[in-house]
């Protein structure tokens, strides 16, 4: 059961929006309250997202108490915690892997069924569970679910295949609580990273590297209460962002560097959109313009990012002349391409690529999002094609985007929240 919204599209987006908290830093820094002993860990400017309260369900199971307010989170994390962890909320969310690596630092066990997510294409987490094996955990995989027990890890160098953005988180908060100096290389280089590493940093760990593929960790057996501020949602900025150019819109997006979007801003500007940026926004003015195709790549971070590669398709959807876009993060993240289609989008899929000719119009029609991204590309859709669209399962949606609805209307779109009916799954 959820709920549909429709959209009554065509009209450009006009206004200003303050992006959120980052869903994908708050995650991994709630996670890493788990190192805490009798300690508090206080977050600043949290989204309220369906995400966010599954983490906060996953950490209340194993015993932290926790008090959520106003974008204010504090985490209360008793001397004794719970180790196993219960499928109903891992399955819901990926990101529920994240506390695997501080159970075992800080309980020397844990029981994690294997997660979900959003189905976008296989996701392992074997370099999650190598990391931890190098570190000294015995690690078995019991029907679906990974069992990891250790006598006592110590710090040491791991190399990831990849650069995996919750494989480096989890190894971060492992090294962050085991004494001596443990480097992580070919890490992840995402903002996120280094929101952690901040945290940990105000916990009393060293961490010194973050935000380049090489990060050093001297960890200690006692970490202290802590005070963070969660850092701007950059795949929220730039979904708006993308909002704006696909309804001919202008539209700031306040509070965020500038530098998070450098992948999608040279993007932009290859494509001939006008912006211009501050230190902490980004104005961009497409009123009247036309915008040309593209090619792009998909990679980790500082590269172009996974997380918008289906809003830029939708937006690449109406462009003069051809994109490729190439997705090479995940190995079939093109649910959403035949929804793009069935609004008018000429999309033609040629293994991992993409062949997108750009047409003058697109057509309202009734979609359904299959994941987080491929929702907020429908949506985008919805408010550049002239008519009524209903993009159904806004679930997925409620994951990544706090007050939707209130922030599109405020910048003009003309939304609406069907109630859920009879026959919707
Ligand atoms: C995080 C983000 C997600 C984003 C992704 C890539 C959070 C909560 N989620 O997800 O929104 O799309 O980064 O930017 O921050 N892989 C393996 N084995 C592993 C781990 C990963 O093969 O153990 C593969 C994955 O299948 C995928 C690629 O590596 O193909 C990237 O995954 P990863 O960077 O780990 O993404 P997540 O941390 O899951």
């Amino acid at each position: 059961m959820s709920e549909s919204m429709a959209i009554r599209g065509g009209s450009p987006l006009s206004g200003a929006i303050t992006v959120q908290g980052a869903k994908n830093a708050a995650l991994p820094v709630m996670a890493s309250a788990l190192l805490l002993r009798g300690r508090r860990l206080t977050l600043e400017r949290v989204p309220n997202l369906r995400d966010i309260h599954t983490m906060s369900d996953l950490l209340r199971h194993l015993g932290a108490e926790i008090n959520f307010e106003n974008g204010r989170m504090t985490i209360d994390v008793p001397e004794e915690l719970k180790w196993e962890t219960p499928a109903e909320l891992v399955r819901k969310m990926r990101a529920s892997s994240l506390v695997l690596g501080p159970l075992i630092a800080r309980c020397g066990e844990a029981v994690l069924p294997l997660p979900g997510g959003c189905a976008i294409g296989s996701r392992p987490i074997d370099f999650h569970l190598k990391g931890l094996a190098r570190m000294g955990a015995a690690i078995d995989l019991e029907q679906g679910s990974v069992h990891a027990v250790t006598s006592g890890l110590s710090a040491t160098r791991v190399t990831f295949d990849f650069p995996s953005v919750g494989a480096t988180e989890n190894l971060l908060m492992t090294a962050a609580l085991t004494p001596g100096e443990s480097v992580i290389e070919n890490a992840a280089r995402e903002p996120e990273i280094s929101n952690l590493a901040q945290t940990l940093r105000a916990m009393g760990a060293y961490v010194e590297g973050d935000g380049t593929g090489t990060i050093t960790v001297r960890g200690t057996r006692e970490l202290e209460s802590a005070t963070v501020r969660i850092i701007p949602d950059r795949i929220e900025a730039s979904t708006y962002l993308l909002a704006g150019l696909m309804t001919r819109g202008d539209i700031t997006v306040n509070g965020i560097n500038p530098e998070y979007l450098a992948a999608l801003l040279s993007k932009l500007r290859e494509a001939g959109v006008d912006f211009i940026t501050t230190p902490n926004s980004v104005a961009l003015d497409a009123a009247g313009k036309n915008w040309n195709g593209v090619t792009l790549t998909t990679s980790p971070y500082p590269g172009f990012p996974t997380d918008v590669q289906p809003q830029i398709t939708a937006a690449l959807c109406m462009a003069e002349g051809t994109s490729v876009i190439h997705e090479s993060v995940f190995d079939s993240r093109y649910v959403h391409v035949p929804e793009l289609r069935r609004m008018g989008g000429k999309i033609d899929t040629l293994g991992n690529t993409l062949i997108v000719i750009g047409v003058p119009k697109l057509s309202a029609g009734e979609v359904r999002a299959s994941d987080l991204r491929a929702g907020a590309a429908l949506i985008l859709m919805g408010l550049a094609a002239e008519g009524r669209t209903v993009v159904r399962e806004l679930k997925h949606v409620w994951r990544g985007y706090e007050n939707l609805m209130e922030k599109m209307a405020s910048l003009g779109a003309r939304v609406e929240l069907l109630p859920v009916e009879d026959g919707d799954e």
